[in-house]
């Protein structure tokens, strides 16, 4: 069966192409789907790309992962900084994690340069934008055809 990899996309992140665009760009969060969708059929995996605004819903998503998907790529999000319910998701699920952010979180607010997420993260993208995404999906891909 082919490999699939769960993108989830944190609160708010359904606001990109007007949220604070001199932040986080003009690409609304269906353009960064489009290009991962894209991403994803040259490697030749599959993607479940979701946003969901309740940390609740994303622990949930995360956990149906462990019996359904390969990896997890994730842009967590504000709840980088407050949540170890998700950290302990991700911990639990035994999945190679991807940790994304668009913005470089350490050039900006000293409270976003600590995320809880990245204690479970094989490996961390911020700053590069929706290209961010594309290359944790190379990265992800390289990371199963080690396994
Ligand atoms: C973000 C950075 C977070 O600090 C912020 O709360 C977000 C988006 C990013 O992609 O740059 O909502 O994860």
């Amino acid at each position: 069966m082919a490999l699939k990899i769960l993108i989830v996309n944190g609160p708010n992140l359904n606001m990109l192409g007007t949220r604070e665009p001199e932040i986080y760009g003009t690409k609304t969060l269906a353009d960064i789907e489009r290009a991962c969708a894209e991403k994803a059929e040259s490697l030749g995996i599959g993607i479940d790309f979701r946003q969901s605004n309740c940390e609740g819903e994303i622990v949930s998503w995360i956990q149906q992962a462990r019996s359904s998907c390969n990896a997890v790529i994730i842009n967590p999000a504000a709840y980088s900084h407050t949540s170890v319910a998700i950290l302990d998701a991700l911990l639990a699920c035994g999945l190679p994690v991807i940790e994304v952010h668009l913005s470089n979180i350490f050039r900006r607010d000293e409270f976003r340069r600590h995320s809880f997420v990245s204690q479970a993260a094989d490996g961390i993208v911020c700053g590069l934008g929706e290209q961010g995404y594309l290359l944790a999906l190379e990265a992800a891909a390289s990371l199963l055809s080690k396994e």
